[in-house]
C-alpha cells in the first residue's frame, strides 16, 4: 500500500480496497471514490455534503478554521482594501488583475451591456405589485435564456465571456427594476456615464425622468463614500467556493442547461434564510428584539434545544472561526459610523449580541461566530437600501462567482451530470 492510497476495509468481509489520495495546493487533501461503487458495490452517505468535495476548483480558497478567504490566490483584505469590484469580477473571469486599459475596456463593455431587451421589461412589468424582489429576478434571469439563447456553445471561448459580460451587467438592471416594481412604481434605465456601483444606487433612487434629490447641502445625492461601501459589499460576496448556490448552479450546468438558467437556480438557492437571504432576516431580528435589555432572554431563546429560534447571521458551516468577510464590514461598520446615518437603536443591539455570544460557553463550543450577514444589513440600511433588495444585492455580488464556476466546470474533464445516488429506506 503507498502512501498515495486510503485503505477502507469492509468488516463484514475482510476485504481490503485502496483509494487515491490527491493533494490540494492548499486545504486538505482528498480521498477520490470515484470508483468506490464499482470496486465496493455500496455507495458512499453523506447529507448536506459536510465531507464530500463535488469538484476540483482554482477559483477561490477557504479556510474555515483559520477563517481565511482567498480569491484566486488572494486574500479577501487585501482585495476588498485596494482593489474595486469590477477588477475582482475581471480577476475571478480571467485569473489576474487587470491592466488600466483591460479595466477600462471591461468597465464600458459592462456599462453598454447594462440594458435590457423592452420585452424583458414588460414581462418584469407583469409582475403583481409587493412581489418579493427575489422572486421578480430569479425569473427574470431564467428570462434572459430565451432573449440570448445563443450562448450554449461551451467550446466558444470569446462566446463564453461575452455570456459572462453581459449577465454582470444585466442583473443589477433586472434587480433594480425588480425593486421599483415590488414598490409600483416606474423602471429607471442604466446610466450609462455612471459606474457599475453608482449605476446601480442611481437605478434605485432616481425619481421618474432621472432626477436625482439635491441633499440639503446641495452636494451629489449619490456620495462616493456610498459608493465604496456598496462596492465592497459586492466584493465581499463575489465568491465563496463551493456554496449551496454555487453547488445548485453547477449541477444545473451539468445538463448542459442554458447558462442564464443555471444562475437563475442558483438565485432560487440563496434565497432561503440559511444562506443569502439571512441578511434580511438578521434586520428582521434585530428590530424583533428592539431593545438592547431583551437581548438576554433572546440569547437564551437561542441557546435552547426546545426552541428552533437561532440567531440570525450567526455560525457558518465552514467558517469556524471568525468570518474574515464580517471582519471587513465590521471595520466598515466603524469607518462608516460618523459619514453615514447608521441605526445607532441596530447597532447597538447587534453590538450586545455579539458580546455577549463571543463570550458563551454554547456559541464557543460550536463555534458560532457572526457572519457577513451580521454586519450586511446595518450597512445596507445606512445606503438607504430597503430589506427586501438585501439577497438581491448578494445576487448582484456572487453572479460573478457563480458564473466563473460554470465556465470552470464547463472547460474542465469533469464536466459531467451531477447525479447523486441515495440510502433506499421504503418500501
Ligand atoms: N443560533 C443558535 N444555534 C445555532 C446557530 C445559530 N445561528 N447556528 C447553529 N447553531 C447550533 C445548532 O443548533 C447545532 O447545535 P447542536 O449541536 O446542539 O444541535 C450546532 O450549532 C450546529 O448547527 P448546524 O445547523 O448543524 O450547522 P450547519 O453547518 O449545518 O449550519 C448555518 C450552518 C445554516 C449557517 C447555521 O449556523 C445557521 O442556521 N445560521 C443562521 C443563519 C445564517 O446566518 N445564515 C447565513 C450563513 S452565511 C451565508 O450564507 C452568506
Amino acid at each position: 500500500m503507498s502512501k498515495n492510497t486510503f485503505t477502507f476495509i469492509n468488516n463484514r468481509t475482510g476485504k481490503k480496497y485502496d483509494f487515491d489520495i490527491l493533494d490540494a495546493t492548499r486545504g486538505p487533501s482528498v480521498v477520490d471514490i470515484s470508483t468506490f461503487y464499482k470496486k465496493t458495490g455500496m455507495f458512499t452517505f453523506d447529507v448536506g455534503f459536510t465531507s464530500t468535495a463535488s469538484c476540483s476548483s482554482e477559483i477561490t480558497f477557504i479556510d474555515g478554521e483559520k477563517g481565511e478567504l482567498r480569491y484566486r490566490g488572494l486574500t479577501i483584505e487585501e482585495l476588498a482594501q485596494n482593489h474595486s469590484y469590477l477588477e475582482v469580477c475581471y480577476m475571478l473571469l480571467n485569473g489576474k488583475l487587470p491592466n488600466a486599459d483591460e479595466l477600462l475596456g471591461f468597465d464600458l463593455e459592462l456599462r453598454h451591456r447594462s440594458f435590457l431587451d423592452e420585452d424583458l421589461k414588460k414581462l418584469i412589468d407583469s409582475f403583481p405589485d409587493r412581489a418579493h424582489p427575489m422572486a421578480i429576478l430569479s425569473s427574470g434571469v431564467s428570462a434572459l435564456s430565451s432573449f440570448h439563447f445563443e450562448h450554449l456553445d461551451i467550446e466558444d471561448k470569446e462566446e463564453n465571456q461575452e455570456m459572462a459580460r453581459r449577465i454582470i451587467a444585466k442583473i443589477p438592471t433586472i434587480a433594480a427594476f425588480s425593486f421599483r416594481k415590488s414598490l409600483g412604481i416606474p423602471m429607471i434605465y442604466p446610466d450609462i456615464d455612471r459606474s457599475f456601483t453608482e449605476n446601480f444606487l442611481y437605478m434605485l433612487r432616481a425619481y421618474p425622468g432621472g432626477k436625482m434629490k439635491r441633499t440639503k447641502e446641495g452636494s451629489r445625492e449619490i456620495r462616493d463614500i456610498e459608493i465604496k461601501a456598496l462596492d465592497t459589499i459586492f466584493t465581499l460576496h463575489a465568491d465563496h467556493e463551493q456554496n449551496a448556490s454555487t453547488t445548485t448552479v453547477r449541477n444545473v450546468a451539468s445538463t448542459g442547461a442554458h447558462p442564464y438558467a443555471a444562475i437563475s437556480s442558483g438565485i432560487s438557492a440563496l434565497w432561503g434564510r440559511a444562506h443569502g437571504g439571512a441578511n434580511e432576516s438578521v434586520i428582521a431580528q434585530l428590530e424583533m428584539i428592539g431593545e438592547v435589555k431583551n437581548v438576554d432572554k433572546f440569547i437564551e431563546k437561542a441557546k435552547d434545544p426546545n426552541d428552533n429560534f437561532r440567531l440570525m447571521g450567526f455560525g457558518h458551516r465552514v467558517y469556524k472561526n471568525f468570518d474574515p468577510r464580517a471582519k471587513v464590514l465590521k471595520s466598515l461598520q466603524d469607518q462608516l459610523k460618523d459619514e453615514l446615518n447608521l441605526d445607532s437603536k441596530l447597532m447597538e443591539i447587534a453590538t450586545k449580541i455579539e458580546e455577549i455570544a463571543l463570550k458563551d460557553e454554547y456559541f464557543i463550543s460550536r463555534n458560532l461566530y457572526p457572519n457577513i450577514d451580521f454586519y450586511s444589513g446595518v450597512i445596507l440600511t445606512a445606503l438607504r437600501i430597503d430589506r427586501p433588495m438585501f439577497t438581491p444585492i448578494f445576487v448582484i455580488g456572487r453572479t460573478v462567482g457563480w458564473i466563473t464556476q460554470l465556465m470552470e466546470l464547463q472547460g474542465s474533464k469533469e464536466f459531467k451530470i451531477a447525479r447523486p445516488r441515495q440510502l433506499y429506506i421504503g418500501k
